[in-house]
């Protein structure tokens, strides 16, 4: 990985290509941003002419915060805004905003409050403590494969309760759509395998609606707001960012975690011994993997940030991973401690749009850490692992490890 030499060079990167953070340490980089231009331009090709990048952990802050003036409904990612507008923009949670986002919210939040996933979460451990039990012992293997993979779109699937028999075909069209940006990806593949996923929940929203459980399809498809019920595109919109959202994020960051616990063996000795806090074990974990490099919004109106004039209709990206490793709020941010508190990480956003699923992200990572606590003795790095080809995700798509027992 080629070290950002200078800050001239450092600002030179383009943010909008998927493989500037496999040849660059997006840690050094931003590093050189925060101390030069913590709020700056970036030009890009195509018909908005470029956008802000907000690389401090304040402004980064404050502009979750202001989201009157910082809107979603245009679209959150550059792949998406750089290109035109969100078609999902106002349908789908991520993307709508005000009372309409706000409705929205209220309805889907009933299914993720920490009450409503005690069965999906001892679901999730039981599920964690057999997938690395299968494999302590059993020599080098990838933990992506093995054991990452097969926790979040489980989880997704039992609380959507997608059948069974359909869940082969739901995962192959998920791999698609996120190798999208993956060297040699056909886009159109991408395309299509998202357009199937749409249809599929659009058919499941109309059977639940016909006859409804208590899962989240059935909530979204019964459920109404201003007396009005959601369209089946806007249900299966939902299915899908719910899918999209807790499918990557949780899988990358259980990748990083292990990673991160074999490159500091001190720190996985401390935890295996009970010496730090699982609550502040997954909160690092969190801030260390931060898996959504950033998120966008588009300028409602004029405003100052970080001391720069953005008018209204600019694209401002709020880059997560340096506000993580701010080093005016996080000490030494580089070091990956277990036990540091506080730890106010912004690996879930902040604000309105703060992660619907933060809770079950934090189960999930939680059930990883006590099943490595209960079967394994020590975790060591077996190889090279492959780096997420991503403009917005930050991470690993393999990990070849040995989990000794112990
Ligand atoms: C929103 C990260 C897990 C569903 C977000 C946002 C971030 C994020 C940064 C804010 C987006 C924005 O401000 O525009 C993560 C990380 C996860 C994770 C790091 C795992 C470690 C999940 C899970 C689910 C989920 C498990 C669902 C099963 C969503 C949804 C939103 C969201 C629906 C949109 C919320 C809104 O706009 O009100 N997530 N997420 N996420 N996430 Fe997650």
């Amino acid at each position: 990985m080629a070290p950002c030499a200078s800050s001239a060079a450092a600002l030179s990167l383009d943010l909008t290509d998927a493989e500037t953070f496999v040849d660059h340490d997006p840690h050094a980089y931003f590093r050189e941003v925060r101390r030069g231009r913590p709020v700056y331009w970036h030009e890009a090709p195509g018909p908005r002419s470029g956008f802000w990048v907000v690389a401090g952990y304040e402004d980064v802050v404050a502009a979750y915060s202001d989201a009157d003036a910082l809107r979603s409904a245009r679209g959150t990612v550059l792949d998406v805004l750089l290109a035109g507008d969100d078609s999902a923009g106002g349908k789908m949670l991520a993307v709508t905003d005000g009372p309409r986002h706000r409705a929205m919210r209220s309805v889907m939040w009933r299914s993720f409050t920490p009450r409503a996933l005690e069965a999906v979460a001892r679901q999730v451990r039981s599920r964690a403590q057999r997938l690395v039990r299968e494999v302590t012992g059993a020599g080098a293997f990838d933990f992506a494969a093995e054991v990452a993979e097969h926790i979040p779109m489980n989880t997704i699937c039992d609380l959507l309760a997608v059948p069974e028999v359909d869940r082969g075909r739901l995962l192959g069209w998920n791999k698609k759509t996120l190798s999208a940006e993956a060297a040699g990806a056909d886009p159109l593949d991408a395309l299509q395998a998202r357009n199937e996923i749409v249809l599929y929940f659009m058919d499941l929203a109309r059977e639940r609606r016909a006859d409804p459980g208590d899962d989240v399809v059935s909530v979204l498809a019964c459920a109404k707001v201003d007396d009005e019920p959601f369209t089946l595109e806007e249900v299966a919109l939902n299915c899908y960012s719910i899918m999209l959202g807790g499918d990557e994020s949780s899988r990358v960051s259980a990748i990083s975690t292990v990673r991160a616990l074999a490159e500091h063996p001190h720190q996985w000795r401390a935890l295996k011994a009970g010496q730090v806090s699982l609550d502040s074990a997954v909160e690092e974990a969190l801030r260390w993997a931060t898996p959504a490099m950033y998120f966008a919004r588009t300028a409602h109106h004029d405003l100052v940030l970080g001391g720069r004039h953005i008018r209204g209709g600019d694209i401002v990206t709020l880059w997560n991973i340096s506000a993580n490793n701010d080093e005016r709020v996080f000490h030494e941010p580089r070091s990956f401690d277990l036990a540091r508190f506080p730890n106010k990480h912004v690996a879930f956003g902040h604000g309105r749009h703060f992660c619907l699923g933060a809770h079950l992200g934090r189960i999930e990572l939680r059930a990883l850490l006590e099943a490595l606590m209960v079967s394994v003795g020590a975790v060591e790095q077996d190889g090279v692992p492959n780096r997420i080809h991503s403009s917005l995700l930050h991470g690993h798509s393999s990990l070849p490890v040995v989990l000794r027992a112990g």
